[in-house]
């Protein structure tokens, strides 16, 4: 089983829209997937709680509780793991981290994202784990041209060292519908610009995740 935390200690940066989307996605792509929402907010719990059907397993915890909840996912055959994490305390992201496989940075392309997305950075690096930033509300490009705020935060995260997608996620309100009623944008609106946008975010994610050898298996 791999574990993916999506992290920001940035508020309202687009964590549990994201890790949302991406444990229905890995649910929907044949995984049993199960999603750890440790922030005390709930967002993620009300998110999958207004689904209706199969999906992904909900399990509400305090950060505390992650290292027993991951050891009893492993031995329930669970293939994927997404922690959904609060932006405070920094001890319980800590906590995420630490117990991750791959972490999500998510980040605005904002100045204030930008410098807290730095420090994540350097404590996933510090705490030898992979990880990867995905820009966040991201403005739509502009008669084809990216905007200058999407240009200088792609700039600003290179010196963290840490690859930043190439796949972000523009500010879209198929996102804040979708989630309201415990869908990815895939099922929500399939085809759509934020569809697409979140299933090659996967992916790319998957791989990282994974490992090439177990999609390999999977597929044959
Ligand atoms: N790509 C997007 N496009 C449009 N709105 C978005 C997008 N991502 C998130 N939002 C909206 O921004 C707000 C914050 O998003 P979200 O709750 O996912 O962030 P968060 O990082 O989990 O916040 P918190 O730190 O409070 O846990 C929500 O209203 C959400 O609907
Ligand atoms: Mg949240």
């Amino acid at each position: 089983m791999k574990t993916l935390a999506v992290i920001s200690r940035k508020g309202g940066a687009g964590k549990t829209t994201l890790s949302v989307n991406l444990a229905i996605t890995a649910h929907l792509a044949g995984l049993r997937t199960m999603l750890a929402d440790i922030d005390p907010q709930r967002s993620a719990s009300d998110s999958l709680r207004a689904r209706t059907g199969d999906g992904p397993v909900l399990s509400e915890i305090n950060a505390g509780k992650l290292f027993s909840t991951q050891v009893q996912a492993q031995h329930g055959n669970y293939d994927a793991l997404v922690i959904d994490t609060p932006a405070a305390p920094e001890a319980d992201g800590l906590q995420a981290i630490n117990c991750a496989d791959l972490c999500v940075l998510v980040c605005r392309p904002t100045f204030l994202d930008i410098a807290s997305v730095v420090r994540s950075a350097e404590a996933v690096r510090r705490l030898g784990k992979k990880g990867l930033i995905v820009l966040s509300q991201a403005p739509s490009r502009r008669n084809g041209f990216e905007p200058p705020a999407v240009l200088k935060a792609a700039e600003a995260l290179r010196f963290t060292g840490m690859p930043l997608a190439p796949i972000g996620l523009r500010a879209r309100t198929a996102f804040q519908q979708s989630v309201a009623h415990g869908r990815s944008v895939c099922e929500w609106e399939p085809g759509s610009a934020a569809a697409e946008e979140i299933s090659r975010l996967w992916d790319l994610i998957a791989p990282m995740l994974l490992g090439q050898e177990d999609i390999k298996a999977r597929a044959g």
